[in-house]
């Protein structure tokens, strides 16, 4: 069974634009999303504007900082301060990956943990560790585990396998399924075994950028596959997953596109929201 992401993710889109309709009512504001992106990178730009359109369709005020990637590391930590200090601007995301001359952890420590809806600060990074929903989950890990959950099977006692280590996708992921009781092993790809320790699982997270890498002779029959990996080749876009070859044994597979791509757009949404809800809605200011 295909797990649809992008269905999903539009019906998280539509109930977000109703609290926001809702919000605009009570408190007159609506929620803010500021993305500042250096340079040129293709990717990069196609990213940002489906962020941009999301935010159109849930009525988020979204504002696309374009900068040189020239920019000193001090300017861009001056633009954030702006950001942070902007009354407008709930939740304030750079676009990764930034040029080699600038520290991405040092401008990802420079924006308001109030506003981080990226969560990628180490505050909010520790707090998936520790279990505290108060902070914001990095999009991507959240999306994963929102389709997860989507499946309704009790994670304990079951074997989980991340393959990726990542602190934006692999390392979050495997601590969000920890704290859900789900037996989990992460993985690489020089990991020895790697398929006999696959070939256990019951659900496999495969974020490490190799396209069609998960073959069917790495899979139990029956498992959940869920693919994070967005690979260009030849102009094509192929997942980490070879998915012909493995969607006939899996129980429930996510396609690439269409599978946790739209889940991530619709996470940052949610954070961005979830920052204007605790500054308006709690302060009441
Ligand atoms: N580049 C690729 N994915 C992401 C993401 O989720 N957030 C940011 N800021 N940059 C990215």
């Amino acid at each position: 069974m295909i797990i649809d992401g992008k269905k999903c993710s539009e019906e998280i889109l539509e109930n977000l634009r109703k609290d926001i309709s809702e919000y605009k009512e009570k408190t007159g504001k609506v929620p803010g999303l500021a993305v500042i992106i250096l340079g040129n990178n293709a990717a990069s730009k196609i990213y940002v504007k489906s962020k941009i359109r999301a935010c159109e369709k849930t009525g988020i005020l979204s504002r696309e900082i374009i900068l040189d990637e020239n920019i000193s590391e001090e300017e861009l930590i001056n633009e954030i301060e702006k950001l942070n200090n902007d009354k407008n601007i709930n939740g304030i995301l750079v676009q990764l990956p930034l040029p080699s001359h600038i520290n991405e952890k040092k401008i990802c420590e420079a924006i308001s943990v109030k506003k981080d809806v990226d969560g990628f600060k180490a505050e909010n990074l520790g707090k998936i560790m520790l279990g505290d929903d108060d902070g914001f989950i990095s999009c991507t890990p959240q999306g994963i585990i929102y389709l997860i959950d989507q499946l309704n099977m009790d994670l304990h006692g079951k074997n989980v396998v991340v393959v990726g280590r990542s602190n934006i996708v692999g390392k979050p992921v495997a601590s969000l399924l920890i704290n859900k009781g789900a037996t989990t092993t992460v993985c690489n790809s020089r990991t020895k075994d790697l398929a006999g320790i696959l070939k256990k699982a019951d659900i496999i997270v495969i974020a490490i950028g190799k396209a069609k890498f998960l073959t069917k002779d790495m899979v139990k029959e029956g498992a959940v596959v869920i693919d994070v990996g967005i690979n260009r080749v030849d102009g094509k876009i192929y997942g980490d997953v070879d998915y012909e070859n493995v969607k006939d044994i899996v129980s429930h597979i996510t396609p690439v596109p269409g599978g946790v791509g739209p889940m991530t757009i619709a996470m940052l949404l949610k954070n961005t929201v979830k920052a204007f809800c605790k500054e308006e809605l709690v302060n009441g200011n």
